[in-house]
Parts: structure tokens; C-alpha cells; sequence
């Protein structure tokens, strides 16, 4: 057999990927307005009733505003990079960024979300953020929305649930569309927009002890979004002409649990679940499937003339993903079962799992790439992927995360497959370069950064900035464009 060489493109997008309320801190300074993330509660482990504390109560809400709640918000505080970017920049420009995502704090521009006017602090601060991105040659890949609806729209509105929330992100988008029309040319709606089906407050601002029925009011949302994120990129496209508008799905492939026709049956209905989103956005339809899942579970989704048209009318132009793991689908699921991103799942026993319990599956990305390619023929940047992982401080002060290298090696080879089986990727952004606040779990513990962070779970810490062994060997991946591993 004749041998097949595979190469990253020259202009592939080597980077990672953060959120701001996953990394900005000052969460009131600046102007800037209360966000769903600004109420994610930090919970230690031992004291966890459920896997993640992200699905919020009115009660919880009720109790953080009255200051009835001594709990910590660890989002509120994050690494302080709204005061360090520019060390922070200054560190990935050392490995030889190419790409930064991040996303922007909407309640920091537009504070309650509803405002006539946006705030000129906000904007102000990310127009530092990219010009300091821009004197290190990195580009900007933008999110609107990662898990940061306005607190004030959740007031108003229960937030996606109201129509009225179209209206109010378009006017946001449009602000950072102009102010930012000459530094930002990749942008994302939605970060993981299957969210808000699995955690509506997480997703969208949604409380669901306010609603009757909390399956509708989910999809009613959503609904919301895609057509939100349609009129998003009918105006990228007006304001500048040559910008990219991605959508953002939390890929979640589903194995059958065994040959069992009935298993397989099972995960092809759990792909076309999850894959129902990136649907709706690239075909610019619903699927024929939604229509059946939709009745059974009493779901009517109110929509107005004219949304029909705009979601066929202003397709994304490119797919990004997270993937993180894959899970395992079976029509009678009994047996050992583990954690996974914000969903368990049954064990699958040819994988290894992070300390977390996250199943790690290089290969899977491969499967991933090359299915979603044969299904939309788009290109698709893979904008998360990473180990969450408890790292050690030496006596020396080094730090040997060895278990990350091999994760990030892994992912990257298969990555490197799938280029060679044709798929179109622009690029690779892993999750959380700089050890960040975890999504989940609120904890500092768990770690993904080429970059130590000095804080615990607890928040104690000197926030001090350290290289991990991961650190040089990515700056390598980057410098060798991949061909040293
Ligand atoms: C993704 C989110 O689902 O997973 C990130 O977009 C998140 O915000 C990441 O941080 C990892 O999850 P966690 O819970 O380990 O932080």
C-alpha cells in the first residue's frame, strides 16, 4: 500500500480557548451587569448532591441577591484576567499562539441586557484584549454567548423564553460587530447551543420552576437562538463582508453499547438528538426527525412569520465543536455508568477515563470530524478539547503533566487523520491554555492549561502565573505545525 503523508494546512489555527466568566473576574467593575455564570455557586465535593451546581433555583437566585447565601461564586472572581491579559497574552504569544478564543461578557456591554445603550467600559476593555492579541499576530475567534445571558433578561423575560430576547442580542451583536469590524473576522453565536436543552439556566438564562412545562419552554428558547443566531450572521455578513459566522455544538457521539440492532437503533436516535442543532443551523431547517420527538413530548414550537425564512435565509458558515469524550447508547441501560460534560454515561470498557471520569477517545475525534464533514461539507474548527486534570507543584516549582501531553498528542494525531481523510479543519483551540474556573464544578482543581494558575478551590492563592512541562511541548506542536508530537 502506497504511503499517504498528512499535514497540517500551513495557515491551520494552533491556539486554545477560554470563556469570560471562566477567566475575567471582576465581575461588577467596569459597569458591567450580573450574568447567569455570576450565580453558579462553588459546592465541594463531599457536599455534592448532583453532578454540577450550574442548574440554578429562583430560590438560589432569591437567596444570592438577598445576601441570605454565604456561598462562594468563584465565576464572579475567575483568574483575574480582566486585570492581567496582557501577562496572560503576552504567555500565549510565547508558545506561538496563532488563535485566541474567548468570549465577551454581554452583561458587560449591554449590563441588564435589555439596555437602549451599551457600555462604553465593556467595550472598551475588549478593544484593549484584541489590540493586545493584534501586537502578537493572534487571532481573535469571538463568542457571543457562553453561558452569560444578562441577569436582567432572566428577571424580565425568564430569559430565552422571551421572544423579546431576539431582539435584545441582535442589538448586542451588532454593537460588537461595528466596534470590532476591523480586529474580529471569526465569530461564534453560541458556545455548545445543546446546552440549553440539558441546563436552561446554564444555556439561556432559563429558570425552569417558573414554567409550567419546562420541556417546551427549553426548546421554546432554543428556538429563540437559532433564530437569534440567524439574524446574527444576516448582520456579521452587512457590517463585514468577509466575516466567518460559526455555530457550536458540544459533540456528543453515542456508540452502541453492543450490536444489538435495538442499541444501535438507540444511538443512532441519541446522535440525531444531539446533532439536530448543528442541523438547524447549517440546512437552515428543522430536521423531519424533531417532528416525532416534538409530539411525543408535548412540544409546540411558537413561531412567527417569517422565522421559517430567516433560518433558511442566513446559514452558519462554518462548524466548531467541542469534544471532549464519546458515550455509549443502549436500549436497556443497565451497568456501571460514569461522569461525563454535564451528562453520564455507561462505561465503556476499551476506554480510560480522566480523573473526573470523562472517557478519553482520540479516535473518536477522528470518527466525530469525518461525520459531521460527510453530513455538511462546511469547514470545522475544533474550538474545545482537553483534560481536566489535578496537576502537582514540584519542590522545584515545575509542574509534569505528562497525562496532558498524552491526551493532547493523541486528540492532535487523530486530528492529523482526519485532515487525510479529506475533512476541511481550520483549526485547533484547546480548552483552557491558562488553568481557569471549572465550567461544572466551579473548582480550580480541575486543570487544563499549558499555564499554572496559583489558586485553590477555595480561592486562596498568590494567582501567580507558572509555565507546566505541556507548556513547551505545545509551543513545539506549533512551531513544527504539528509535525513534531
Ligand atoms: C465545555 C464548556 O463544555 O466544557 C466550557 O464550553 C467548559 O465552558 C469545558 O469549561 C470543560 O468543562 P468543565 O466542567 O471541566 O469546566
Amino acid at each position: 500500500m502506497a504511503k499517504f503523508k498528512v499535514e497540517f494546512p500551513e495557515n491551520f489555527y494552533w491556539g486554545g480557548a477560554t470563556a469570560a466568566n471562566q477567566i475575567e473576574g471582576g465581575f461588577d467593575a467596569g459597569g458591567k451587569g450580573l450574568s447567569a455564570a455570576d450565580f453558579v455557586e462553588y459546592i465541594p465535593k463531599a457536599q455534592r448532591t448532583k453532578d454540577n451546581a450550574m442548574e440554578i433555583t429562583s430560590e438560589q437566585i432569591r437567596k444570592t441577591l438577598s445576601g441570605e447565601s454565604k456561598a462562594r461564586h468563584p465565576k464572579r472572581e475567575g483568574i483575574d484576567f480582566y486585570h492581567r491579559y496582557k501577562e496572560d497574552i503576552a504567555l500565549l504569544a510565547e508558545m506561538g499562539f496563532k488563535a485566541f478564543r474567548f468570549s465577551i461578557h454581554w452583561s458587560r456591554i449591554f449590563p441588564n441586557g435589555y439596555d437602549e445603550t451599551p457600555n462604553e467600559a465593556g467595550l472598551q476593555f475588549y478593544d484593549s484584549v484584541l489590540d493586545e492579541l493584534a501586537r502578537h499576530n493572534i487571532e481573535p475567534i469571538v463568542t457571543l454567548s457562553h453561558y452569560e445571558t444578562p441577569y436582567g433578561l432572566t428577571k424580565k423575560y425568564n430569559g430565552w423564553v422571551g421572544r423579546e430576547v431576539i431582539n435584545h442580542f441582535v442589538r448586542y451583536a451588532e454593537t460588537v460587530f461595528t466596534r470590532y469590524k476591523n480586529k474580529v473576522k471569526f465569530w461564534i453565536t453560541f458556545n455548545e447551543i445543546n446546552m440549553i436543552t440539558i441546563s436552561p439556566f446554564t444555556g439561556g438564562g432559563i429558570l425552569s420552576d417558573k414554567e409550567e412545562n419546562a420541556m417546551q419552554a427549553k426548546y421554546q428558547g432554543l428556538h429563540h437562538q437559532f433564530v437569534a443566531s440567524s439574524l446574527a450572521t444576516k448582520r456579521l455578513h452587512e457590517i463585514i463582508p468577509d466575516g466567518k459566522m460559526g455555530c457550536m455544538l458540544a459533540r456528543m457521539s453515542h456508540y452502541p453499547y453492543t450490536p444489538n440492532p435495538e442499541d444501535v437503533l438507540k444511538a443512532q436516535k441519541d446522535n440525531q438528538d444531539n446533532l439536530f442543532f448543528t442541523d438547524v443551523h447549517v440546512r437552515g431547517e428543522y430536521p423531519n426527525y424533531i417532528k416525532r420527538f416534538f409530539i411525543e413530548n408535548d412540544i409546540e414550537i411558537v413561531r412567527e412569520t417569517g422565522d421559517d425564512e430567516i433560518l433558511k435565509q442566513h446559514p452558519v458558515d462554518y462548524i466548531t465543536i467541542s469534544y471532549y469524550m464519546s458515550m455509549l447508547s443502549s436500549a436497556s441501560p443497565e451497568g456501571a455508568r460514569t461522569e461525563g460534560n454535564l451528562m453520564n454515561t455507561l462505561k465503556n470498557p476499551y476506554l480510560q477515563a480522566s480523573d473526573w471520569g470523562w472517557q478519553i477517545d482520540p479516535i473518536g475525534l477522528r470518527v466525530v470530524l469525518n461525520e459531521m464533514y460527510d453530513r455538511y461539507q462546511l469547514p470545522i474548527f475544533v474550538v474545545e478539547n482537553g483534560l481536566g486534570a489535578y496537576d502537582t507543584v514540584e519542590d522545584d516549582g515545575s509542574i509534569n503533566d505528562h497525562y496532558r501531553i498524552d491526551y493532547l498528542r493523541q486528540h492532535i494525531e487523530q486530528m492529523k487523520e482526519a485532515i487525510g481523510d479529506g475533512v476541511e479543519l481550520l483549526g485547533y483551540t484547546s480548552w483552557g491554555p491558562i488553568d481557569l474556573v471549572s465550567m461544572s464544578t466551579s473548582e480550580m482543581s480541575k486543570r487544563y492549561g499549558f499555564i499554572y494558575v496559583d489558586k485553590d478551590d477555595e480561592g486562596h492563592g498568590t494567582l501567580e502565573r507558572r509555565r507546566k512541562e505541556s507548556f513547551f511541548w505545545y509551543k513545539k506542536v506549533i512551531e513544527s505545525n504539528g509535525e513534531e508530537l
